[in-house]
């Protein structure tokens, strides 16, 4: 009896932690539809426009680009034409947009 209990528990927090990661990519993709997609394109795997694909970004490549409009410490960037403004007002939604890009 304790060992089902100890299963109904696990089960909740796999269920609980399933949830928040689906509501973590929603946001993550208002976001981008919203406001990526105008240079990215409709498709995150697809070079946009004027930005390229940028599907599977980590996330300090994504914390560094959008908010600080940087690169990591030896990273080559996709295209060089600065063209992308940084986005400071997205500093707390860096994990939706990392989780809807990697889903
Ligand atoms: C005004 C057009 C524009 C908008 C809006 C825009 N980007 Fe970009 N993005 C670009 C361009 C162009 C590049 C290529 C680098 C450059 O030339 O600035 C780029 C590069 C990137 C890169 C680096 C790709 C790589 O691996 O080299 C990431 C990550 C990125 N954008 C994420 C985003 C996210 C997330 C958003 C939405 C919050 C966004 N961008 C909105 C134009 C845009």
């Amino acid at each position: 009896m304790k060992h089902l209990l100890v299963f109904a528990a696990l089960l909740g927090l796999v269920f609980c932690a399933g949830s928040a990661f689906a509501q973590d990519a929603a946001k993550g993709k208002l976001i981008y539809d919203t406001i990526c997609v105008v240079c990215h394109g409709p498709d995150p795997k697809v070079d946009g426009p004027l930005g390229p694909a940028i599907s599977g970004s980590s996330e300090e490549l994504l914390r560094l680009r959008v908010l600080l409009n940087k690169y990591p410490d030896g990273y080559t960037p996709k295209r060089d034409t600065k063209m992308m403004p940084p986005f400071p007002q997205y500093k707390d939604d860096i994990g939706h947009i990392h989780a809807f890009l990697n889903q």
